[in-house]
């Protein structure tokens, strides 16, 4: 991605010391990166280190370097402003529309987009007030992020954790690639998405398992919960990716745990995203033991039986014509493909949705280097009215949001 000018905010919260990741990731991706601290984020961490991290000088208030103006200056400049973390505060103060340090004057002058990342107590979050002004940020068109759950300052836990460095990012490069990809458009929608690769077990050590590496799915939970729609992830197997934040997380396993957690999430939800790899087999037994591999170099390898596992995707498509799904308005199937001598990529995608009967289908060209284990994706859209487009290629965040927005136009149509 080409080089761009990057505030990043700083108040003053205990999470201030993982705004250095944040400064330091961006720098490392070759942009230009300012960082405005609060004088209460000082407290917290020290200007030297943001000055390190980011290459530039750091000030605070607006009558440093004066002739430079940078009280205006900076935010007309600026192609993207993050604020990590944003305290109660801080929030209250842009809302408010006050200039009294450089950072707040800096997002009266921004015209670029701005995240917002709060983290604060669970109190402070859940209190009106800050409500209040989550909400007019968000209409006045900034992107506010739900904030992780977890531990907080000292030993109590709940929503108010600051998002790791990398998913707060992650947003930022979204917003660099596609300025209007974070809409507040999902609010009181429940989404239910699978991703990840499931593993059926052959023994107590190995396993049937497949290249899926949950990011996709991953991707869609995360921009589907930031749009502000509540959502449940239900996780197979995963490169080791992190639970986005707001998002509830169901880990599974094998394809029938997978389908047991569908079943169970799925009667309460108006969209399901199918964008796991489950096991169209499994052993039909799974042996107690270790299968040996036996002494000798003649020994005859183990024959494994296998036996079908339900097609969830399907399966989901019928319970809703069953009438044991009484929400669900949108159902979106995934397909990973390849042309073979019957047909074209498309030739196949077609097919498949037409047997699946779901509502949209995701087409991903599998190959070399492409859509499994790789951060970028490209793809078609097709929908069960015959419409069919592009998803041009990019981050599997850009294509979350496509596909979102997919979903959202589906629901809008009535669908
Ligand atoms: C140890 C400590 C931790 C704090 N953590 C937070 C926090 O996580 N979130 C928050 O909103 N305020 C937090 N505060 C309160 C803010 O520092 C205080 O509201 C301050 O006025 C914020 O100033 P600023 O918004 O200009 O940075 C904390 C205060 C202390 C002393």
């Amino acid at each position: 991605m080409e080089r761009k000018r990057i505030v990043v905010g700083v108040s003053g919260g205990i999470a201030a010391y993982k705004a250095c990741t944040v400064v330091r990731q961006l720098a490392e991706a070759g942009h230009s990166v300012q960082v405005l601290p609060t004088e209460s984020a000082l407290r917290f961490v020290g200007a030297a280190t943001f000055e390190a991290l980011s290459g530039q000088p750091v000030h605070t208030g607006v009558f440093d370097d004066v002739p430079q103006v940078p009280h205006v200056a900076i935010g007309q400049q600026a192609d993207l402003v993050v604020v990590a973390p944003a305290t109660a505060d801080l929030l209250a103060r842009a809302v408010a529309g006050r200039a009294d340090d450089l950072l707040t004057a800096t997002l009266l002058t921004a015209r670029c987009p701005v995240l917002f990342a709060p983290a604060m107590h669970t109190e402070m979050w859940q209190h009106p007030a800050t409500r209040e002004n989550v909400s007019t940020l968000r209409t006045r068109g900034a992107v506010v992020l739900e904030p992780a759950s977890g531990r907080l300052t000292g030993t109590d836990t709940g929503p108010g954790r600051l998002p790791e460095a990398e998913e707060i990012n992650t947003f930022a490069s979204l917003l660099l690639e596609r300025p209007d990809a974070l809409p507040y458009d999902l609010a009181g929608q429940k989404v239910l998405v699978t991703a990840g690769g499931t593993r059926e077990p052959i023994d107590p050590v190995r396993f049937i398992g497949n290249r899926s590496s949950g990011k996709q799915g991953y991707a869609v939970a995360r921009v589907a919960a930031q749009r502000g729609a509540e959502v449940t992830l239900i996780a197979a197997h995963t490169a080791g990716l992190i639970d986005p934040a707001g998002v509830d997380v169901v880990h599974v396993s094998s394809a029938q745990q997978l389908q047991d957690a569908v079943s169970k999430h799925a009667p309460e939800a108006q969209v399901l995203v199918m964008a796991a790899a489950v096991a169209d087999f499994r052993p039909a037994r799974m042996a107690q033991a270790k299968i040996k591999k036996g002494p000798g170099e003649d020994d005859r390898p183990p024959t494994i039986d296998l036996v079908r596992n339900d097609d969830v995707l399907a399966g989901a498509v019928r319970a809703r014509a069953d009438g044991q799904l009484p929400h669900m308005r949108a159902i979106v199937g995934f397909a990973a493909e390849t042309g073979d001598e019957n047909g074209d990529v498309l030739f196949h995608a077609r097919a498949k949705l037409q047997r699946k009967g779901c509502d949209l289908l995701v087409v991903n060209a599998v190959g070399e280097g492409r859509a499994f284990e790789v951060d970028h994706n490209d793809g078609w859209l097709l929908a069960a009215d015959g419409t069919e487009s592009a998803l041009e290629p990019g981050s599997k965040t850009l294509m979350a949001s496509r596909i979102v927005d997919a979903v959202v136009a589906f629901l809008g149509g009535g669908g």
